[in-house]
């Protein structure tokens, strides 16, 4: 029971820093070194933008995400469930470098139409660590 305990323990406290860890670099990156500053609220407008499509149908990072960053969303093209994108209700949000930046650079090319600046990807991972 006493081990069980400890193992749990040790795994949450291991989650946590992990998650830290990847949220850490990816912030010194985007930063370029702490050249930039980032700002949650200009991250969440960023994150709520409406991008104009060939397709005629407006495209948001919320398209897929979800109004709610506690929720469920759904992958407008697949139909697929995404997991929540808030780190308060979905532990493994932001725990792995490779997974952030692979994945900003398909939205942002999908979304907005290009990739996003190292400004914009900062501001919206301060929002989005924030929920
Ligand atoms: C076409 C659907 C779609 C749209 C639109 C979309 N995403 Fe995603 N996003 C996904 C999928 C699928 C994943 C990977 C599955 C997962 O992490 O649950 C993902 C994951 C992510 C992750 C990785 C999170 C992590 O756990 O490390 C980030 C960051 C992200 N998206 C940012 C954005 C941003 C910023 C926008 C708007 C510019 C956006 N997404 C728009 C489908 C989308």
């Amino acid at each position: 029971m006493k081990k069980t305990i400890l193992i749990i323990t040790a795994l949450f406290i291991s989650q946590t820093a992990l998650a830290q860890s990847a949220l850490d670099e990816a912030f010194k990156t985007f930063s370029e070194n702490g050249k930039l500053k980032f700002d949650a609220k200009r991250g969440q407008t960023l994150w709520t933008t409406k991008h104009p499509a060939k397709d005629g149908k407006d495209r948001q990072c919320t398209t897929c995400h979800g109004e709610d960053l506690t929720k469920n969303g759904k992958h407008a093209t697949s139909g697929k469930t995404i997991k929540p994108m808030a780190a308060s209700v979905n532990p493994e949000r932001y725990t792995k470098m490779k997974e952030i930046n692979k994945w900003f650079k398909r939205n942002c090319k999908w979304t907005v139409g290009r990739e996003c600046t190292n400004q914009e990807k900062g501001d919206i991972l301060k929002y989005l660590s924030q929920q």
